[in-house]
């Protein structure tokens, strides 16, 4: 692949995320929402945001539904919801989006990582007994693309210490583990509603949900200045509340999330059936009983760099999520691991790649990634 002359693509071009093939179906259904917020002129904590809440928390098979300003916030508050205080440490797998450990480092506490399983990209049951020490305090899981980790071993580790589990579902909204819906899983669960997740926001907005009551009440006051009276303040708190605009753009796309759930599915079915065969690329795994929901659609390729420069080159959009392991970021650099200490996390980061993936990619669109991909592999 490596020297290539850059051919001429004779296909339209593929991207990553066409996010305004979702704007031209549902537009108006979206401008009647923001259109209903204008009119009723409340833009903060009200209605919409109150019944969003109860739909996200019953589509997660639990109680409460607390709307902050990013899927960060909510790990932040759930952190502290937990009790997670400063010089505490975190159990987070280092292969991930940064703001899983960052919401960590934010309370004070210290992330100490636990690498993955290379089949699911997910926290590796086995590797807690390792990293758990007098100082833990919570375990934080991540469903990394839109699946979900393997929760029953996790489970079983974190209550027999009676460390409480929180849910990074920031991609897994819709997903389900034997059966369990994704944020029922732990103690409390954080979604994010950033604008390319399967449920996206026109802006940030994220949600954390559980099932106790004591916690949500801590996550409704911490989310708005500590304030548990009219300017009464009783610890210090944020100011993150989901906005009602969003809140109510949610709820439009919250009616459309199955059919996009099933579209994506299929879409991912198609390229595993696409790309069997295919040397020198791995297709996701889904373990049994798991209802994932691909968020992301990502192959693992042993010359990975090279693939995504020559389908870059055709115009193919693809992404890696993520290049570099968390404890290997400059921002953890106080904690002085190295390249070796977390294998499958490293590994993943160098072979791990995204293929386009939405609900409205066309099959020719497919065939043509695929396409590419044979070609690219090949030279
Ligand atoms: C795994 C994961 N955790 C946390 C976040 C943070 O969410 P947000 O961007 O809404 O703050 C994201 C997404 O950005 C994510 O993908």
């Amino acid at each position: 692949m490596n020297g290539q002359t850059q051919t001429a693509s004779l296909h339209e071009p593929v991207p990553q995320l066409d996010l305004a093939a979702q704007y031209a179906a549902i537009g108006g259904e979206i401008r009647a929402a923001i259109e209903r917020v204008l009119a009723s002129q409340q833009f903060v904590l009200g209605r919409e945001g109150l019944a969003l809440e109860a739909e996200l928390a019953a589509l997660c098979g639990v109680a409460h539904g607390v709307g902050v300003a990013s899927g960060t916030d909510a790990l932040i508050l759930a952190l502290r919801a937990c009790g997670v205080q400063a010089g505490d440490e975190v159990i987070v797998p280092p292969f991930t989006f940064v703001a899983t450990g960052s919401a960590v480092s934010a309370v004070g506490a210290k992330p100490v990582f636990a690498d993955i399983a290379p089949r699911t990209f997910n926290l590796d049951p086995g590797e807690l007994e390792r990293r758990v020490t007098p100082r833990t305090r919570a375990i934080i899981v991540v469903h990394l693309y839109g699946l979900a980790a393997d929760m029953d071993p996790i489970l079983a580790f974190a209550r027999a210490r009676k460390l409480p589990v929180i849910e990074d579902a920031a991609q897994a909204i819709g997903a389900s583990y034997k059966g369990r819906p994704v944020g029922s899983l732990g103690d409390v669960a954080c979604l994010s509603f950033y604008p390319t997740k399967n449920l996206g926001a026109y802006g940030d907005a994220g949600m954390a949900v559980t099932n106790s009551e004591p916690m949500a009440v801590r996550m409704r006051t911490l989310r708005n200045h500590g304030q548990t009276g009219k300017y009464v303040s009783s610890e210090p708190g944020l100011n993150s509340r989901l906005d009602e605009i969003q809140a109510a753009i949610l709820r439009v796309k919250l009616g459309h999330l199955a059919e996009w759930q099933r579209a994506r599915q299929e879409r991912a079915a198609n390229y595993t059936k696409l790309l069997a065969g295919v040397s020198g690329v791995r297709t996701p795994a889904i373990p049994a009983n798991c209802e994932h929901v691909f968020h992301q659609y990502t192959i693992r390729a042993a010359r990975r760099d090279a693939l995504q420069q020559y389908l870059a080159e055709r115009k193919i959009g693809s992404t890696v999520y993520y290049p570099v392991p968390l404890h290997l970021q400059p921002i953890y650099a106080s904690l002085r691991h190295k390249a070796g200490d977390f294998p499958e996390s490293e590994r993943a980061a160098r072979e791990a790649l995204s293929l386009p993936m939405y609900p409205e990619l066309r099959s020719e669109q497919m065939a043509t990634v695929v396409a590419a991909i044979r070609a690219g592999l090949s030279v």
